[in-house]
């Protein structure tokens, strides 16, 4: 029996993305348990950017609900992700867990390939923005596999549903999380699949998902990417998350290389400015 584990972005309650994952659920053909978890259910702290959970065995120094979202995703063996746009991309909610990603590196066996579907829903056509590209980005910097990522209209909770073709939108994407991917039409980047660019100036463009870059030309009228691998590798593999990681620990050494020089740097910058602060906070030190 297979454990697949629903990730909710949405704080509605039997709204679109909650029912779209059961409804997945409902067609996926392997025996499976259905785990579900609402991201605003948890308390997930920002990202203090102290790099610790680099450093030591422990994982994040932050003492609140983010290791249980992960323990959910590494006890899982496939993941349904979904998120509703809000102003033009996903809510916060992935976003707020993925910053506190670099902890997830020391999961790096656990985690690489695990098969992943991805569910954006949008209440306007045409006004999903950059919703698809940021749950993506989530299922690729968690060292998923991604099987398919697709977007459905509904405003209303249970919307969705009223328009019958997203029952079998749900049900093909069902059928990709332990079968075949579910290929891209349009064009896309063949080193990762992505379909959201940045050009660069001439015939250059680069993957917002990837971050690798080349040219986009066109044969006849159909647009041709052609993207390069970089020096520096993310995630195309396991090998490069764990390389990406080893290149992180070694910011340590090139910090204490140039403490001081950053040091003074930074306390030329103490002055200036008058904080607004929460009513409840406390005067930080010589601010
Ligand atoms: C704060 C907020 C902002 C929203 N912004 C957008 C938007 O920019 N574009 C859009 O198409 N829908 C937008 N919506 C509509 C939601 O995407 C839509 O209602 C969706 O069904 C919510 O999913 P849920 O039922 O799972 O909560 C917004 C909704 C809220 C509450």
């Amino acid at each position: 029996m297979k454990t697949i584990l629903g990730i909710i972005g949405s704080p509605r309650k039997l709204g679109n993305c909650e029912i779209m994952i059961k409804e997945i659920s409902r067609n996926v053909t392997e025996p499976h348990d259905l785990q579900l978890l609402r991201l605003s259910d948890f308390d997930i702290q920002p990202c203090r950017g102290c790099y610790a959970c680099l450093l030591q065995d422990d994982g994040c120094v932050i003492q609140d609900d983010f290791q249980t979202v992960v323990d959910a995703i590494l006890a899982a063996d496939a993941l349904i992700v979904s998120a509703p746009t809000y102003f033009l991309g996903p809510n916060a909610g992935l976003k707020r867990f993925l910053d506190r990603g670099i902890a997830l590196y020391r999961h790096s066996g656990q985690l690489w390939g695990k098969p992943a579907v991805g569910i954006g829903i949008a209440g306007i056509p045409g006004r999903e923005g950059y919703t698809l590209l940021g749950i993506e980005s989530f299922m690729k910097l968690i060292l998923a596999d991604i099987r398919a990522c697709r977007l459905f209209y509904g405003a209303l909770p249970g919307e969705v549903f009223m328009d019958a073709s997203n029952r079998m939108g749900a049900k093909e994407t069902a059928d990709a999380l332990f079968g075949e991917a579910i290929p891209k039409t349009g064009p896309h980047c063949p080193l990762c699949g992505g379909d959201t660019f940045r050009l660069l100036g001439e015939n250059r463009v680069r993957c917002m998902l990837c971050s690798n870059s080349g040219t986009l030309r066109l044969s006849g009228e159909t647009p041709v990417l052609d993207i390069q691998r970089s020096d520096h590798e993310l995630f195309l593999t396991r090998e490069d998350a764990v390389a990406h990681r080893d290149w992180l620990v070694g910011m340590k050494s090139r910090f204490k290389t140039h403490k001081d020089e950053l040091k003074a740097i930074s306390l030329d910058y103490r002055q200036g400015g008058t904080w607004i602060r929460p009513s409840a906070a406390a005067p930080e030190n010589g601010q």
